[in-house]
C-alpha cells in the first residue's frame, strides 16, 4: 500500500522549504506522495524585520504563547508520517510551529504518528527543540528522528550575517566581506541523503534504529561550547520574558533587552565558554556525555 507523508512547515525566506524538498527528493523519486503544506498566520510576521518587530516577538517564543493560523486544509486524516519543520526563534520554538502544535485539529493529526522534527537554525536549536519534543509527546505523537541543519559559521560572524539576513531579506554576503548566512547550499543539497536514510524505516514502519543512522550521518551534531551557554541564556530570557510582559512600556524595555542581548552574545557568551573549557569540560566528561544525550533523544 502506498504510504501517506505529510511534510508541513513554516518558512520566511524559503530556506526551510528548500531543505524538505530535498530531504524529501528521494521519497518522490520513490513515487511516495508527499503533501507539502506550508502554515501561515492570520496576521504574518514581516519580512524581512525590522529591528523593533524582531526583538517584539521575544517574549512569546519563550513564554510559548501561540497566534492564530491562516486556516489550512490536510487532505488526509492520518498519515504514515508527519515531517515536522519547525524554527528556532529566541531559544524557542518559534511562534508559528508553537501555534501548529496547539492546534486541535493538528493534535488528532499527530495521534500516534511517526514525525521526523527538521530545522534549518542558525546554530542554537537545543532548547527549542527539547521543548518541542515534549509538545509532540502531549499530543502523543511518536518522534522517530530530529535533523537540525545549521550555519555553520563560527558563533560571532553568524550572529552578523543572521541579522543582515533578517532586517534585508537577502541571504547573501553582508558588506559582501562576511560569509552568505544561514544553512549553506552544499547542506541543503546533502539533506536528500537524510531522506534516503529515511527511505526504509518508512516502507517497513519500524523506526527503531533511524534516529541512530541520522546521528551517524551528522543530521544532528551537538556543538559542545553552545550546549554549554544555551540552556543559561534560555533561563536569562525567561527571566527578561517574564518580566517584559508584564511591563506597560513593553517597547522600552524590548530595547534594553536588545543592548542586554548584545552584551550577552559578545561578552558574556565568550566568557562562559572559557570557563566550561578549562574548569568544566576536562573534569566532568560525563556530564557533558549526558547532557548530549539529553538533547539527541527522542523522548
Ligand atoms: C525572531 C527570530 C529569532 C531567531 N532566533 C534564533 C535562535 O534562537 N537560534 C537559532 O539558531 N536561530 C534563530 N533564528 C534563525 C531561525 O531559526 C532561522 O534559521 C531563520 O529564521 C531562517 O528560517 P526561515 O526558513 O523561516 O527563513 C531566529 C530567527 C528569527 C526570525
Amino acid at each position: 500500500m502506498s504510504k501517506k507523508v505529510l511534510a508541513i512547515y513554516y518558512t520566511q525566506s524559503g530556506q526551510l522549504e528548500e531543505i524538505i524538498d530535498s530531504f524529501i527528493s528521494p521519497l518522490i523519486e520513490e513515487n511516495i506522495s508527499v503533501e507539502k503544506v506550508r502554515i501561515h498566520l492570520a496576521n504574518d510576521f514581516p519580512f524581512p524585520w525590522t529591528s523593533d518587530s524582531f526583538f517584539s516577538v521575544m517574549p512569546d517564543c519563550v513564554l510559548g504563547v501561540s497566534a492564530e493560523l491562516a486556516p489550512f486544509q490536510l487532505k488526509e486524516k492520518n498519515y504514515d508520517l508527519i515531517i515536522f519543520g519547525y524554527q528556532a526563534w529566541f531559544l524557542s520554538p518559534g511562534i508559528p510551529s508553537n501555534s501548529l502544535l496547539q492546534n486541535e485539529a493538528f493534535k488528532n493529526v499527530l495521534k500516534n504518528t511517526p514525525v521526523v522534527t527538521i530545522t534549518g537554525a542558525r546554530n542554537m536549536w537545543l532548547n527549542a527543540f527539547a521543548r518541542l519534543r515534549n509538545l509532540l509527546s502531549e499530543a502523543g505523537a511518536k518522534l522517530v528522528g530530529n535533523i537540525a541543519l545549521t550555519d555553520k559559521q563560527p558563533n560571532l560572524v553568524s550572529i552578523f550575517t543572521v541579522f543582515h539576513w533578517m532586517l534585508h531579506g537577502k541571504k547573501d554576503r553582508y558588506l559582501k566581506f562576511f560569509p552568505r548566512p544561514g544553512v549553506s547550499d552544499k547542506d541543503i543539497i546533502n539533506a536528500k541523503n537524510f531522506g534516503t536514510i529515511l527511505l526504509p524505516y518508512l516502507h517497513n514502519n519500524q523506526w527503531g534504529k533511524l534516529q541512530d543512522e541520522l546521528i551517524s550521518a551528522k543530521a544532528v551534531e551537538i556543538n559542545e561550547d553552545l550546549m554549554f551557554i544555551e540552556p543559561k541564556a534560555g533561563k536569562m530570557f525567561k527571566l527578561w520574558a517574564n518580566f517584559i510582559s508584564k511591563r506597560q512600556n513593553k517597547k522600552a524595555w524590548l530595547r534594553v533587552f536588545k543592548y542586554y542581548l548584545l552584551i550577552a552574545l559578545f561578552v558574556a557568551a565568550p566568557l562562559v565558554f572559557i570557563i566550561d573549557t578549562l574548569f568544566l569540560k576536562p573534569f566532568f566528561p560525563k556530564h557533558l556525555k549526558s547532557n548530549k544525550q539529553y538533547f539527541l533523544k527522542l523522548k
